[in-house]
């Protein structure tokens, strides 16, 4: 049958999209790779559905490979016999651990199916929770900036593993950018964090962002006249609107 790589969304359980929901209330085991998944997961399939799989916390490349081929040994005859599921936090196709299991189960047990549910993923809601738009005609590019790294080039980038904001601030400052940082977005545990000052998240947290931008980045929006001074319903803003 099927195992479905679903996104929970940025925490909040009720930013489980509809079929994300349906697929994890349908499938006999959903397999969580960490506690905050798990903490959704639960507000929507009873625990005795969740399933058990060991992630060792380190980055040796031998020992990674191990532990998804374990986890894909464990996974794969459930979902050869019925459904499961595999969730993660955003959506399953972003910077996400679903991959490896992904690809582990292509190469080491290829008679098992596996569909992805998309979910919402932190490199969209970030524009709401840190109030952004990101107008027609703009980009935005995604990037890493773990360890203090300040990643710079693009007019606009969401950069994901923001873990030593103060050092990561310098560098983008000194860069010409902008930046709004948003930790623990649409999520139940901790504390929902937006600033614009790097010291009052210098705690190490991995679910923090930031937002980077050049200030003379791209021209405003047609509209942008409707909340300038001189706006208010008269002519010229009308002839504005119409152009
Ligand atoms: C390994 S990536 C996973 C991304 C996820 N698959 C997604 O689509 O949102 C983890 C990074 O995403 C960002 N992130 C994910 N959820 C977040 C949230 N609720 N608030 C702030 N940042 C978040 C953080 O920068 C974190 O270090």
């Amino acid at each position: 049958m099927t195992l479905y790589g679903i996104g929970l969304g940025p925490g909040d359980p009720d930013l489980v999209t509809v079929r994300g929901q349906r697929v994890l209330q349908s499938v006999d085991t959903v397999y969580t790779p960490g506690r905050l998944s798990r903490s959704v997961a639960v507000e929507h399939v009873d625990e005795s559905a969740l399933g058990d799989l060991d992630f060792p916390m380190t980055r040796n490349e031998d020992e990674l490979r191990r532990a998804w081929r374990a986890a894909a040994e464990e996974v794969a005859p459930v979902a050869r016999d019925g459904d499961a599921a595999f969730v993660t936090l955003g959506d399953p196709n972003v910077y996400s651990t679903f991959g490896h299991l992904r690809r582990t189960l292509d190469a080491f047990h290829p008679g098992v199916d596996v569909e992805t549910v998309p979910g919402v993923s932190a490199m969209t809601a970030f524009a709401t929770a840190l109030g952004v738009e990101i107008d027609a005609g703009s980009g935005l590019a995604l990037r890493e900036a773990a360890g203090g790294a300040s990643p710079t080039g693009p007019d606009r980038m969401v950069l994901f593993k923001v873990t030593d904001a103060p050092a990561t601030h310098d560098g983008l400052v000194d860069a010409g950018y902008e930046v709004t940082y948003g930790r623990r977005l649409f999520m139940e545990q901790g504390e929902t964090v937006v600033t614009d000052d790097p010291t009052a998240i210098e705690d190490r947290d991995y679910y923090t962002l930031a937002y980077a931008r050049r200030p003379d980045a791209g021209t405003d929006p047609a509209t942008a006249v409707f909340t300038e001074s001189e706006a208010g319903g008269d002519g010229e803003a009308a002839e504005v609107a119409d152009g």
